[in-house]
């Protein structure tokens, strides 16, 4: 049966923010997107160009939301280059969205991975105990530390930026800091997004301490609500059974952290 958010509606750019050279946040009016559960995506039609999946993000007006593009191929760049007053087509919620958990809850994000983790900070309760960490090569391509701050002023918290390079906050990889801090202290949760190789190590360190730990899996999708099938993910579909899984599930699936599916559905290796 369709539903009403199957059906693309066209909206119109706001604002654009620049987050770093080759990410902007790009903001809309619209009441369906603008309260969407935390880890859900909208199908984003640029006209002429193509549709991308994109997951939504927070913005603090009510009745707003936006999306955070990283310019990449030709649609995600001709996203990024959209202006004021110009017009996109969206369809969606799609997918499922993170279970909120209580107290300690560790969330690490990577990229535009951090989109679906900011949302989520706004569902928690004031009384959790957060920590952030935001992964990134370099600092010029730091964004949301202080979007996440604002966010968690009222919870015991910690935001903590990693830089491979390290140019700006602790050095190394985001996981190599989440491993000493599962070392010192027990999480209630944890949560990632971000690149497949890092949320394998995240969704291991987790399961190791056995906490319960879920990630959102990128597929290349289509169609975005289980039809066309060129988001499987092993024997399930990541629009329509994900793209949230529990990391008891992931290291069960033999595709995670090794391979997914390219434009043509051949499978290839990360
Ligand atoms: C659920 C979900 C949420 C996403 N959220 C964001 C977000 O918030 N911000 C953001 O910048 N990007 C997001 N992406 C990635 C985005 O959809 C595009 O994959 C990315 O922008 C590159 O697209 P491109 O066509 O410019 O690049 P191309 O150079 O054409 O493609 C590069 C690679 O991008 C991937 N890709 C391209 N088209 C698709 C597609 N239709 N579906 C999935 N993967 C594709 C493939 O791995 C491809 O090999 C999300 C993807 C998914 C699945
Ligand atoms: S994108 Fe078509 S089935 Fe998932």
């Amino acid at each position: 049966m369709q539903r009403n958010s199957d059906v693309p509606k066209i909206i119109t750019i706001e604002k654009v923010i620049d987050e770093t050279p080759t990410v902007r946040t790009l903001v809309f009016s619209d009441e369906v997107l603008s309260t969407v559960l935390p880890g859900q995506f909208a199908m984003v039609w640029i006209p002429g160009i193509n549709e991308l999946p994109m997951s939504v993000m927070v913005f603090p007006e009510k009745g707003k939301a936006a999306f955070t593009v990283r310019k990449h191929g030709m649609a995600s760049t001709e996203l990024y280059s959209i202006k004021v007053g110009e017009q996109i087509g969206v369809r969606g919620p799609y997918g499922n969205s993170f279970t909120i958990k209580q107290g300690k809850l560790l969330l690490v994000g990577g990229g535009t991975g951090l989109v679906p983790l900011i949302r989520l900070l706004t569902f928690l309760k004031k009384t959790d105990d957060v920590t952030l960490l935001i992964g990134s090569k370099t600092k010029n391509e730091v964004f949301f530390e202080k979007i996440a701050n604002q966010i968690l002023e009222h919870n015991k918290h910690q935001v903590i930026v990693v830089t491979e390079d390290s140019s700006y906050g602790k050095a190394g990889l985001v996981t190599q800091i989440m491993e000493d801090l599962v070392f010192k202290t027990k999480f209630d949760a944890v949560y990632t997004c971000g690149p497949e190789k890092m949320m394998y190590k995240v969704v291991q360190l987790a399961s190791s301490k056995d906490t319960h730990v879920e990630a959102s899996i990128e597929r290349m999708m289509k169609c975005g609500m289980g039809i066309c099938g060129s988001c499987c993910f092993g024997e399930v579909l990541a629009c329509r059974d994900g793209t949230i899984f529990d990391g008891k599930y992931l290291l069960s699936n033999k595709e995670f952290g090794y391979t997914h599916r390219n434009k043509a559905g051949i499978l290839e290796n990360y």
